[in-house]
């Protein structure tokens, strides 16, 4: 890391420290989130609450609220969405000064690509990108269509135990990124349970910071140590790769915190997608019949369901290191930027009727993997996890339908979800008269 660099984070650390006194803030202690900050992750269905909608309109970049000293600014149109997210040098996503002790570099529990700042990030993410190129992902592709037909075994299993119904969530959403990961990091089967159980409290920040970061730290020290076994005898996924073509090059805490990152990065969010998205086919059937039956459709099909649910619905917060104009509005050094990309995927400017679920819409860019350097790394393979798994459930299953009156959504998570969809996978019988 060149000096000015270290010279210019410390400043903007002492700029934020200054501004929430002496003891700082240590977002790990926080034990509720208050309304007026997280408001913007409440939804209605598959739809952000109609109140976004009406600050966009009034104001694409708005102050959210002033939280601990802070400024807070919420940015839910595209166009400036895509200004932030795209700035390399205006702002920081550091965010262990907010993390007080537990985020300190050296016990070093927060990491990962996203908290992490050039020109850190940069030599970072150009170990992790090579793994993800289609070159590499294509070894992955047979692996996937396996494991998602399982899966498919296993649903047909419980529900024939559980007269017709079953849970897909568990059965299918979960547990298809799930070893997709494992295979992907080289995860030995003796790890996966562990695994499994560190996945889901992470985004959930109904228990505030407690519950988001206790998770991070349980699963990238178990990361740590899965790349410390690997040291000696480097395996076939990820961790061993980088460390036979670049060991020297990372220690133990960085590439356990890369490989963190993309765990926590891949599961949550793919999972998500699964199941909003199947239940969003399953209310458009023409949609859910021709993603079976129809190879030409799916790639679009995918990508209005990535657009219409941004499940990842707020990009990771940015802190202006200088003074910021963003949509008319002046943004000081040490203010916290957040980029609400379910809105701004919604946006007005972009396209006709953004609230309706259109797979005949001309398919463009959206923001549901982000923008500019922190995009999302794995994006094509959660494609690719998406493009396999839609028209294998609805081949499987033409005659899949929900089996609840309403579905049971994820309240205020980062990550936007169902806890559960309970289906049928032929519809009930109609009562004989
Ligand atoms: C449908 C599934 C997914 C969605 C919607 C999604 C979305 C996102 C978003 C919105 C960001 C942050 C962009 C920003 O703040 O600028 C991100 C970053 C990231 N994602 Fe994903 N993601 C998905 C799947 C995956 C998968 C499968 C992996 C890996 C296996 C992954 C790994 C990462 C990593 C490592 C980052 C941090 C990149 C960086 O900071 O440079 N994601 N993702």
């Amino acid at each position: 890391m060149s000096r000015f660099s270290t010279y210019l984070k410390g400043q903007v650390r002492r700029l934020v420290l200054k501004r929430v006194g002496s003891n700082g803030i240590d977002l790990s202690q926080l034990d509720k989130v208050p309304d007026s900050l997280a408001w913007p992750l409440r939804r209605d269905g598959a739809d952000p609450v109609p109140r976004l909608a009406e600050l966009r309109e009034q104001a694409p970049v708005a102050k959210l609220t002033s939280f601990l000293g802070l400024d807070v600014w919420l940015v839910t149109g595209e166009r400036e969405s895509r200004q932030v997210l795209a700035d390399t040098t205006s702002y920081s996503t550091d965010i262990r000064p907010f993390m007080g002790q537990r985020g300190s570099t050296t016990d070093g529990d927060i990491g990962g690509l996203g908290f992490t700042d050039p020109p850190e990030h940069t030599r970072l993410r150009k170990l992790l990108t090579p793994e993800f190129t289609m070159r590499r992902l294509e070894r992955l592709r047979p692996r996937i269509a396996d494991i998602v037909e399982r899966q498919l075994d296993e649903v047909e299993r419980q529900a024939a135990a559980n007269g017709g119904e079953v849970d897909l969530v568990p059965a299918f959403a979960f547990p298809i990124p799930f070893l997709v990961i494992c295979e992907l990091l080289g995860l030995p089967d003796e790890d996966r349970d562990t695994f499994r159980q560190l996945g889901s409290a992470r985004f959930d920040v109904s228990y505030g910071g407690q519950g988001v970061f206790g998770a991070v730290s349980d699963s990238r020290r178990f990361l740590m140590e899965a790349t410390r076994k690997q040291r000696s005898n480097p395996g076939e996924g990820l961790i061993g790769q980088i460390i036979r073509e670049h060991g020297d090059e990372i220690n133990d805490f960085d590439l356990g915190g890369l490989a963190d990152g993309v765990f926590t990065g891949g599961l949550e969010t793919s999972a998500s997608m699964l199941a909003l998205g199947t239940a969003v086919l399953l209310d458009h059937p023409e949609d859910f019949r021709r993603v079976g039956s129809d190879p030409t459709v799916v790639d679009r099909t995918v990508e209005e369901l990535l657009r219409y649910l941004t499940v990842v619905q707020i990009a990771f917060p940015r802190f202006p290191k200088q003074e910021v104009e963003v949509g008319g509005q002046r943004i000081k050094a040490g203010d916290v930027v957040i980029c609400q990309l379910a809105g701004a995927n919604r946006d007005g400017r972009v396209g006709q009727m953004m609230d309706a679920f259109d797979t005949s819409r001309p398919v463009s860019a959206h923001l549901a993997f982000g923008h500019g350097f922190h995009r999302c790394v794995g994006a094509e393979l959660a494609r690719m996890e998406l493009r396999t798994a839609f028209p294998a459930v609805a081949r499987r299953f033409p005659g899949l339908t929900v089996a609840a009156e309403g579905l049971d959504y994820r309240q205020m998570s980062i990550v936007y979800g169902l806890e559960s969809l309970p289906v049928r996978l032929e519809p009930a019988l109609a009562p004989t008269p």
